[in-house]
């Protein structure tokens, strides 16, 4: 088994009395960039912290590598964690604080500094070795955080959200950093976030959570392209939702009615029968809108006819509200994907025809 392969085996964990994790399991494999994603209180914290061991489970095993840490303490365990908070020795200089854990263990003096000098760089902060956390921003004080934890060479990182103090700039800036030391070191890292936008960028694989138990796990591109249900789906990015009942089943596509937009074509992602209650989904930046009737349409295209509710510019796109039938069909964001020359000219009440792929929605759940 590769090193830093980490196996969570049915773990439960109450609360007073409040089931937080609901027998979970499933396996990280070693040198993952793993993300648990999901909303406040979904109990991300407390997974991460069972796998540091802050938190005990109270069923289920914790497997690192073949080796078993359930109940091992947590210096017991090869893993190590960065929290939302830096948590730096505020009386140590930028060097002292990284040299912390090398001078715990007695580490040889020259080889302490060859250590140190080495994750300065890793982590960009050569030019800073003398100075105090307070004098360092927030994007510094986490690289410093970021090397101390990685200077015992652990097999595994966790990091809590560790992103989350930082402006929005500097935020995506230091994810990139993140990956980067992902690659150099190799080692896997278990990376809470409730930002989906974080979890989709950076990670190999990522769990949603919800309510203390996983609904998905999968790439960035499984999970956005076939979520498995509509909390996913909604969770990660946004996405319209179209309900009816299923008219016809062919091979590889089927149509359903719906009260809302008529008749419509999809693929068929999964087993339906006629008569079936289904939830179809197709984001937005799938969907086109023309004023004229696109003179190129495919057979598997959908074409309905909407009017533009609203329409939010923010620079490098527009997002289009707009109603088809009785309801207002969520949002289509448009980037260059317009049918022909009226890019330009599609504004607030005219009347446009809405148009996607077939094989471009996605067959998200048979209700009944
Ligand atoms: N020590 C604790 N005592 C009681 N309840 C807790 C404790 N830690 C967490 N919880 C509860 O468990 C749930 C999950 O918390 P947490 O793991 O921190 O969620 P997340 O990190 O996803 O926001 C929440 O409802 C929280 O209030
Ligand atoms: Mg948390």
């Amino acid at each position: 088994m590769r090193q830093g392969n980490i196996k969570i085996d049915s773990i439960s964990k109450s609360f007073d009395g409040v089931e937080v994790l609901k027998n979970i399991s499933f396996e990280i494999k070693g040198g993952e960039f793993f993300s648990i994603l999901g909303g406040s209180g979904c109990g991300k914290t407390t997974l991460l912290k069972m796998i540091a061991g802050f938190i005990e489970a109270d069923s289920g095993a914790i497997y690192l590598g073949d080796k078993e840490i359930t109940h091992l303490n947590p210096n017991e365990r090869d893993v190590n964690t960065i929290f939302q908070t830096y948590a730096l020795f505020p009386h140590l200089s930028v060097y002292d604080n990284i040299a912390f854990p090398l001078k715990l263990k007695k580490t040889d003096k020259k080889d302490l500094d060859r250590e140190v000098r080495k994750y300065l760089e890793m982590v960009k902060l050569s030019d800073h070795i003398n100075k105090y956390p307070a004098q360092l921003s927030g994007g510094q004080k986490q690289r410093v955080a970021i090397a101390r934890a990685l200077i015992n060479k652990p097999k595994v990182l966790l990091l809590d959200e560790p992103l989350s103090a930082l402006d929005a700039k500097l935020r995506q800036h230091m994810l990139i950093e993140l990956d980067n030391i992902h690659e150099e070191v190799g080692i896997t890292f278990v990376f809470v976030t409730h930002d989906q936008q974080e979890a989709l960028s950076v990670s190999d694989r990522i769990a949603v959570m919800k309510g203390g138990e996983i609904l998905q796990i999968g790439t960035p591109s499984e999970i956005y392209e076939s979520p498995s249900c509509s909390y996913v789906a909604n969770f990660i990015g946004e996405t319209n939702f179209i309900g009816g009942e299923v008219v016809e089943v062919g091979e590889q596509f089927g149509f359903m009615e719906s009260s809302s937009y008529g008749r419509i074509k999809f693929e068929l992602d999964k087993k339906v029968e006629i008569g079936n209650k289904v939830i179809l989904t197709i984001r937005p930046e799938k969907v086109k809108i023309s004023k004229s009737k696109p003179r190129y349409l495919d057979d598997n295209d959908n074409i309905l006819n909407g009017k533009i509710e609203e329409v939010i510019y923010s620079g490098f796109q527009s997002k289009f509200f707009v109603t088809v039938g009785d309801k207002l069909f969520s949002t289509f964001k448009q980037h260059v994907d317009f049918y022909e020359e009226d890019a330009e000219s599609i504004l607030w009440k005219d009347e446009v025809y809405v148009i996607w792929d077939s094989t471009d929605s996605y067959l998200l759940e048979v209700i009944e």
